[in-house]
């Protein structure tokens, strides 16, 4: 009798097992048609969007914006930097050496030249480049990548400017002068004008000023610019990133040693805090220094700081100017930021091979487009700018909630890197 009851136990148990078998097969087999369907419906989701996205409108807005804008900015000894909260023109400053932002107007009406091919737009670009070609010598920061790129490259590579390319080649030697070896990365500012660190200063946004070595590097300059380019990104890559791959903005590392002395912040809430524009640097950094190496780390990890950006955003993709600010809804925008990463995610989408991240980054920077060139953040019929709502620099008090002009530029690059993705389909 026992016997047959433990045998009796024995067989339900089995038949028990079996079930459980079956069902959890199923749940895998449809788990798998699931994934599929989902991965496939992104894919027919995102070329039905691309039908949709009426490319042409965010182009025709930037247009009507610059006809407006470039009959009033006559002095070609200045640049438009940015529109004041309260004001509808853009507010000029000097083509200074010690400006960062002179490079962006011209590189603004290289892109509308190339999107366009309407001549007059090219004409506006020689103009306002060719003003600072003296900026080639600069030495005493780290800007000059941002000031001669934008203009002198795209002149070069947009508007088949060959004379371009000894000033261009000038411009990256003086921006190698500041390398350190014994560190492994560029000096981006001066002590002088920065004189809360002592030692080699390092700042994320330097990532950007790479493009103008790995240029030169293969347009006729020395080789070792683009060892420089190389060493630099991966120094930052090692020391500027937190565990969680968010950035620091400022880091201090001793000038013999090359030690870490300090992370700390010039633009952003904290000095531990997470700078949105910061993060953005850096993605654009690392997307571009994969695209000129195509060495997979840098590709990576330009998804690793890219995905964590992504995870921080609000609905409408673009952050407060601090990702640690960004719970208070009063905090600014900066719209910069998402202009950044929008062209940004453009480039990466093309270089991962995944097919779901493909989708995944071109569909994020389409959403950061569309929100940028909505009336939330537009400036057409407000102000001469493309766009509203960016912050340049609140934790030292100045530009906060304004146009800003290199928020302009990015989003037009973006603008035209669709269209020339557009193009390719
Ligand atoms: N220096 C670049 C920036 O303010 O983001």
């Amino acid at each position: 009798m026992k016997s047959r009851l433990i045998s009796k136990g024995y067989w339900n148990f089995k038949k028990e097992l079996m079930l459980l078998f079956k069902i959890l097969f199923l749940c895998i087999i449809l788990c798998f048609i699931g994934c599929k369907e989902k991965s496939n419906k992104e894919i027919v989701t995102s070329n039905r969007s691309l039908e949709a996205f009426n490319l042409n409108k965010y182009i025709n807005d930037c247009k009507s914006q610059l006809e407006i804008s470039v009959p009033k900015l006559t002095d070609l000894s200045k640049h438009p930097r940015l529109i004041e909260t309260d004001s509808i023109e853009w507010k000029e400053v000097p083509n200074d050496r010690l400006v960062w932002t002179s490079g962006f107007y011209p590189g603004i009406l290289w892109y509308m030249y190339n999107i366009t091919k309407e001549e007059k737009w090219k004409r506006e670009a020689i103009k306002r480049t060719e003003v600072f070609e003296d900026f080639k010598t600069i030495t005493e920061h780290h800007d000059i990548g941002f000031m001669m790129f934008p203009a002198y490259g795209n002149g070069y590579e947009i508007g088949g400017k060959k004379e371009y390319k000894d000033i261009l080649i000038t411009s990256a030697n003086s921006l190698a002068s500041r390398f350190n070896p014994n560190v492994g990365t560029i000096k981006s500012w001066s002590n002088k004008m920065h004189p809360r660190w002592q030692q080699h200063i390092t700042i994320i946004d330097n990532m950007l000023n790479l493009e103008l070595l790995f240029w030169a590097a293969k347009n006729g300059g020395d080789k070792s610019l683009y060892n420089i380019a190389v060493t630099h990104a991966e120094t930052t890559m090692k020391n500027h990133f937190r565990p969680d791959y968010t950035s620091w903005h400022v880091l201090e590392y001793d000038t013999i040693t090359g030690k870490v002395l300090n992370k700390h912040t010039k633009q952003g809430y904290a000095d531990n805090s997470r700078w949105s524009r910061g993060q953005a640097w850096g993605i654009y950094g690392y997307t571009m220094v994969y695209r000129e190496t195509r060495d997979k780390k840098f590709l990576d990890f330009a998804q690793k700081i890219t995905d964590k950006y992504l995870s921080l955003l609000p609905e409408d993709m673009v952050p407060a100017w601090d990702f640690d600010v960004q719970n208070n809804p009063k905090e600014e925008k900066d719209a910069s930021a998402a202009a950044i990463v929008a062209s940004a995610l453009l480039d990466l989408s093309t270089f991962v091979k995944n097919k779901v991240d493909q989708e995944r980054y071109y569909q994020a920077a389409l959403k950061m487009i569309k929100s940028l060139g909505s009336d939330k953040y537009s400036a057409v019929g407000k102000a001469d700018s493309f766009l509203l709502h960016s912050t340049g620099a609140k934790s030292l008090g100045h530009e906060i909630d304004v146009a800003l002009i290199y928020a302009d530029y990015y989003y037009i690059e973006a603008l035209s890197r669709l269209k020339n993705l557009y193009k390719n389909q």
